[in-house]
């Protein structure tokens, strides 16, 4: 009995899967086991002999089954351990380049002109896309009636029935931004807030959703001079050709005052977006100095800070800089386009590396 114990307790030790614990198991106990037959033999025994034995081989019987059944356990453990180490993945290592994604002209503009306006002392700002009625228009000096108000085709997001505050809308520019911004931080400030907006509007150069950089400069001694010099010295920089020609229009928006509009000289010959020649403009922006209400809006005394602000089409950017004629197709995420117009994901721009090489 001692040896028959020996044996088979020591093959499942020795047992390196389940496969083999099966075998073992057929040999010891299945029908025509060794301990079976074994026990098959009692009959054949005298009673006294059967006394001693049938006990003995029912107690091995059952030291076999559980020494299998904690092996079995144990090669479970093992082998999920060794599925785990097989599958184990780092996932904080960089990326492989083969087969890298490219960054969209959209983003590669962003990255470009915040690397510019942080080169001036510009911090970037963020707000929602889901705006109040009093961010996106109220505090912006856009009263209820204001003509402003219907000429942005805005999208305005449901109220439940009963609910008579103003919807919320989908902001139709990165204004809300300056206050929010002016909220936070408090004056002096100088910040962008680049971002998507939403406008029901579809054509060449116009998308439902599009892209704007909003800039907000406070200050005690802040003027349009500085205005001026900032919009030009952006330009030059972000094209990276010296004759970029700007037109600064006069022009009217609630939130500021005096206002002007900046054009850029592009040629839309043969169907070729070009900048830098031709005898069309594109307008770019929207800027001015500004309102004392806006000012007082963002919790701000406009008796002492002043400054100026600008809402720059992050798209049209790219368009011109790019060359790139239709709007829309920055938005069908057709692969050959994104492919063709895409940007190396892993270069960074910066204004001494070089923002588009
Ligand atoms: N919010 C204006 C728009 O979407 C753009 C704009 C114009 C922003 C003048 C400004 C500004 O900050 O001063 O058309």
């Amino acid at each position: 009995m001692d040896d028959l114990k020996g044996k088979y307790l020591g093959q499942i030790a020795d047992a390196a899967d389940e496969t083999a614990l099966e075998s073992i198991r057929l040999a010891a106990i299945g029908k025509k086991g060794e301990i079976s037959l074994k026990m098959r033999e009692l009959g054949r025994m005298t009673p006294e002999e059967r006394q001693v034995a049938g006990p003995a081989l029912n107690a091995l019987k059952d030291e076999i089954n559980s020494a299998l059944a904690a092996k079995k356990a144990a090669l479970g453990d093992a082998a999920l351990d060794e599925r785990l180490r097989g599958e184990w993945l780092d996932v904080t290592l960089p990326s492989r380049p083969r087969r890298a994604g490219t960054l969209h002209p959209v983003s590669q503009a962003g990255e470009e002109l915040t690397a510019i306006f942080a080169d001036m002392g510009f911090s970037v700002a963020e707000g929602p896309r889901i705006e109040t009625d009093w961010y996106n228009f109220d505090a912006l000096n856009i009263p209820g009636h204001h003509p402003a108000r219907a000429e942005m085709d805005t999208f305005y997001m449901h109220r439940a029935a009963g609910d008579n505050r103003p919807p919320n809308v989908l902001r139709t520019h990165t204004s809300p931004v300056q206050i929010r911004a002016m909220e936070a931080q408090g004056a002096p400030i100088r910040i962008i807030c680049p971002g998507g907006v939403y406008r029901a509007d579809y054509d060449q150069t116009h998308t439902p959703m599009f892209h704007q950089v909003e800039g907000l400069a406070l200050d005690t001694d802040i003027s349009m001079a500085n205005l001026k010099w900032v919009l030009e010295e952006f330009c030059r920089a972000f094209f990276e050709i010296d004759d970029v020609e700007l037109r600064f229009r006069a022009s009217h928006f609630p939130f500021t005052e005096p206002s002007a509009e900046v054009d850029i000289r592009c040629s839309w010959a043969g169907g070729a977006l070009r900048i830098g020649e031709g005898d069309d403009w594109m307008e770019i922006l929207g800027s001015g100095m500004v309102h004392p209400s806006v000012i007082a809006a963002g919790g701000i005394d406009p008796e002492v800070y002043q400054g100026f602000a600008f809402g720059i089409g992050i798209d049209r950017l790219a368009m011109l800089k790019y060359g790139i004629p239709d709007l829309r197709a920055f938005f069908d995420s057709d692969l050959r386009w994104l492919r063709h117009y895409g940007f190396a994901s892993l270069d960074v721009p910066t204004l001494r590396g070089g923002l588009s090489r």
